[in-house]
């Protein structure tokens, strides 16, 4: 189907994109006032790298699964995303404390909603639907871009432009 695999291609570029991102150093912290990282205790925001590598390995391999017709990777991934995510497990009841005393309601909100497609995206592969798979897969992708240029600006400039259009204000 052609279709599908323009999804899955246009999913592509996106992570290739996102990791590229990921690798280069913020060189400027311009939108430092949103930045929820460095408002976070060492061993927290420690804990979220750890998370967000995680993530994205397995970003990676569900992609290639999609890509595959490899449903049961596509599962377990969906399946790990899901279940490793930083606000569902390793944190210490003072770690959810803290979180939730820093954190915006925002954030709160968009990482529940990576969560749940994450799980829609494990089932997805579980039910063998490919094209399931590619939707929630993009749709997993945007929340990583949205969270990003909302609470992460600082580190990810290149997405600026889409916490603006979003935010409702600006810095100068
Ligand atoms: C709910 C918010 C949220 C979502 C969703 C999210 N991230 Fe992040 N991510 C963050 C924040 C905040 C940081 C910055 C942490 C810091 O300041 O060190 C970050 C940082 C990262 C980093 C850098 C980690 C490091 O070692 O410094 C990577 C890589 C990353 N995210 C990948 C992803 C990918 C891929 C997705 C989607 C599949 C995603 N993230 C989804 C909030 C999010």
């Amino acid at each position: 189907m052609k279709n599908g695999i323009t999804k899955v291609l246009a999913g592509a570029g996106l992570v290739v994109f996102l990791i590229t991102m990921a690798h280069t150093p913020g060189a400027h912290a311009q939108e430092e006032q949103a930045a929820l990282g460095p408002q976070l205790s060492e061993r927290l925001r420690t804990l979220l790298r750890e998370e967000m590598n995680l993530i994205q390995s397995g970003m990676e391999r569900a992609l290639i699964a999609i890509a595959a017709g490899d449903h049961q990777t596509v599962y377990e991934n969906g399946r790990d995303i899901y279940r490793s995510f930083i606000l569902k497990q390793q944190l210490t009841e003072q770690d959810r404390r803290e979180l939730m005393a820093v954190a915006p309601a925002g954030f709160i909100e968009l990482d529940g909603t990576f969560h749940d497609t994450a799980h829609k995206l494990a089932k997805a592969g579980r039910d063998e639907d490919p094209e399931l798979q590619a939707f929630y897969f993009s749709r997993l992708v945007e929340s990583c871009t949205v969270c990003h240029a909302r609470y992460a600006g600082d580190r990810f400039p290149g997405l600026s432009r889409l916490g603006e259009s979003d935010s409702g204000h600006h810095h100068h």
